[in-house]
């Protein structure tokens, strides 16, 4: 049996820098990776199933599941048990459908003896076809992404971040967002310095920067403006903005405690709230 972790990514920047004539829309993107995330699990069986548990459980579909879709990618013929336990909410911009079909293709490379991926063009080209963020997804590394999600560049000296993460329980639809954004051509994020002097120096920079998608968000979903003002309104919150098209948002913080803190406090006054603190950073699987 293999098992693989299928990191939440969150989008610490998300610039949304034009739109290409099949309607996909150029991003330029600083992405991390959670500490929490999805548990996959590969042995092997006579047919191709996919078996599912988890406190998220319920919300997933056992057909036409991004996992299965990156099985039929890497080989069409060949049959797996997988099974996955869920813990990130659906449709929430912190990459659960599409962690996991990265960690899948993985998972079923080391069970079908198949070369490990390795990050080049053609894999990450090979890739997207699943969706536009698993080439991020497929190496877990910090990265900046371009292109509508095929192009990556790794970032491996950003420091660790200490973070929460908040899912108001909204699921907003990407397509929705992406339509509902008033300007295409938004400016792309400056250049990433090689390194910072510390984890301040990169929140301070990350200030600077946006995710064009947020506002759009908030009018299909106005909840989402309630979360950011409930993780701001935390002790020692030093930045809060929201991941992907939504609706989880996070805060960063100066070191660990203060970010269990702060999830502690938002679960106490919103219970029905997706709460977690974690650490962002590489959190590579291989
Ligand atoms: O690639 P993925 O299946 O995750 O994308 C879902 C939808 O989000 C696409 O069908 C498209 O409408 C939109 N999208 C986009 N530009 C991107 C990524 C996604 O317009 N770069």
């Amino acid at each position: 049996m293999f098992e693989e972790f299928a990191p939440a990514k969150v989008n610490l920047t998300l610039h949304v820098t034009g739109q290409r004539p099949d309607g996909y829309h150029l991003l330029d993107s600083l992405v991390m990776f959670a500490s929490v995330g999805d548990h996959l699990a590969f042995k092997r069986a006579d047919t191709l199933c996919l078996t599912v548990d988890g406190p998220e459980a319920h919300a997933v579909p056992t057909d036409g599941n991004s996992v299965l879709s990156a099985a039929s990618l890497l080989d069409p013929q060949s049959a797996a048990h997988i099974h996955l336990n869920k813990t990130l909410p659906v449709a929430s911009g912190i990459g659960g459908g599409t962690a996991d079909a990265a960690a899948a293709y993985r998972g079923l490379s080391k069970l079908w003896g198949l070369p490990a991926p390795v990050p080049t063009a053609q894999t990450f080209a090979h890739v997207a076809k699943l969706g536009a963020d698993v080439p991020v997804c497929l190496f877990s590394r910090s990265a900046r992404m371009s292109g509508i999600g095929e192009q990556i560049v790794f970032l491996p000296d950003l420091p660790t971040l200490s973070a929460v993460l908040v899912n108001p329980r909204a699921e907003v639809s990407t397509p929705a967002v992406f339509k509902t954004i008033p300007r295409k051509g938004n400016a792309p994020m400056a250049i990433v310095p090689p390194t910072f002097a510390n984890q301040a120096e990169f929140v301070s920079w990350l200030e600077l920067q946006r995710n064009d998608m947020q506002d759009a968000a908030v009018a299909i979903a106005p909840v989402i403006a309630e979360v950011l003002a409930q993780i701001a309104a935390t002790t020692s919150c030093q930045l809060t903005r929201m991941s992907g098209s939504g609706a989880t948002c996070f805060g960063l913080f100066p070191n660990d405690q203060a970010a269990q803190k702060a999830a502690a406090q938002i679960s106490v006054t919103h219970p029905d709230w997706w709460v977690q603190h974690c650490t962002l950073g590489n959190n590579a699987t291989s």
